[in-house]
């Protein structure tokens, strides 16, 4: 089965600062593996890609090691509201961070946003991680600005029927959601133990998982929020949030496929189409994957290319591999193996 390739809006490739858990390469890798033909990058770098030498450094990274095609976000942080409208048009997006999570770029000061949101310019999407109360208040903030968001990986009944209800009363509010929540909840946290389980947004209640997939079509785009930590961090002291998520993405949803849960349309038009549209990327010619929809296999984290090797998804059994991904005309992964080389990826914002 053909299907156009695939878009992961929201991923952590850890260059700078953290290529002991992943780097541009490595991350690429899983992204072909996963089906991915274009990914983009997060900010909470270390340091955070927060200002323009930062992003020259990680654009001229990406342009060395990527293997497939990538976007960046630039981050929102107190005092660089200036510098980020400046660089605007080198990025997808803006990301703000409204809760804590792993990184130092969290904002506190609500007038902070409203800066950020009044400056950004309004063509460019502005994602933010926002929970629960951050979320009701960043959707009245938005909304006093005029503004444009996307909400990353909501996980919560109350956040996706806020999001239902500030969309009828016809606020501009996008939003993706990611496998881990629509897979896995709080039952899974004794399998996974402590360190490994925690991730932010936590993993949550049947009821907050029902509830994601009771509101669907409230769902603009599926995302990883693949965020590699390594094995001996998630089992140390502190283990750093975040679970890898590029190479089981897709499999896992053909998988939700044949057992009646989503169609075929809601996998393109969530993983292509809406990434497309919110983000304005760039379309190349001769850009698809093939999948074996038929083909059953079991996860297992000896197979991944991910550096993070380990998954919380670890002996699942799901049906549906991806077999071949071409990008521009050229074969970038074929049967297991990543084919494009390290500086084949092409950066899809427009400018
Ligand atoms: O679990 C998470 N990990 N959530 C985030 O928001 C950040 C991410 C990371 O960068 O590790
Ligand atoms: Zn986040
Ligand atoms: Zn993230």
């Amino acid at each position: 089965m053909r299907f156009p390739g695939f878009i992961d809006v929201h991923v952590h490739l850890r260059e700078p600062g953290g290529a002991h858990k992943e780097d541009w390469d490595t991350g690429t890798s899983a992204a072909l593996a996963g089906g991915f033909t274009a990914v983009l990058a997060m900010p909470n770098t270390n340091p955070p890609l927060t200002d323009d030498s930062v992003l020259q450094i990680v654009l001229a990274i990406a342009e060395r090691k990527a293997r497939c095609d990538y976007g960046l976000f630039f981050g929102a942080g107190s005092g660089n509201v200036d510098q980020a409208v400046r660089s605007a048009d080198r990025v997808a997006g803006l990301k703000m961070y409204l809760d804590q999570t792993f990184g130092p770029l969290r904002l506190d000061e609500m007038l902070t946003w409203g800066e950020h949101f009044d400056k950004w310019p309004k063509h460019k999407p502005v994602a933010v991680h926002a929970e629960s109360r951050s979320l009701a208040a960043v959707l009245f903030m938005a909304s006093l600005y005029g503004r444009p968001i996307h909400i990353c990986h909501v996980s919560r009944r109350e956040e996706i029927l806020m999001i239902r209800k500030a969309r009828e009363k016809g606020l501009p509010v996008t939003c993706e959601v990611c496998p881990h929540h629509l897979f896995l909840t709080h039952a899974d946290m004794d399998r996974l133990g402590p360190g490994r389980s925690e991730v932010r947004p936590r993993l949550a209640a049947q009821k907050d998982q029902d509830a994601l997939w009771d509101n669907l079509d409230v769902i603009d785009v599926f995302a990883t929020d693949h965020a590699p930590h390594s094995g001996a961090e998630k089992d140390g002291p502190d283990p750093p949030p975040g679970f890898p998520g590029l190479e089981t993405a897709v499999p896992l949803f053909i998988t939700a496929v044949h057992q009646g849960r989503l169609t075929y349309d809601d996998l393109v038009y969530r993983l292509f189409t809406r990434p497309m549209q919110i983000f304005g990327l760039e379309s190349f010619q001769d850009t698809f994957i093939e999948v074996d929809p038929y083909s059953k296999w079991e996860i297992r984290s000896d197979q991944l290319f991910s550096k993070s090797a380990w998954t919380p998804f670890e002996g699942m059994n799901v049906q549906g591999r991806v077999r071949r991904v071409v990008i521009r005309g050229a074969e970038a992964f074929k049967d297991g193996n990543v084919l494009a080389p390290p500086g084949f990826g092409r950066n899809v914002v427009k400018f």
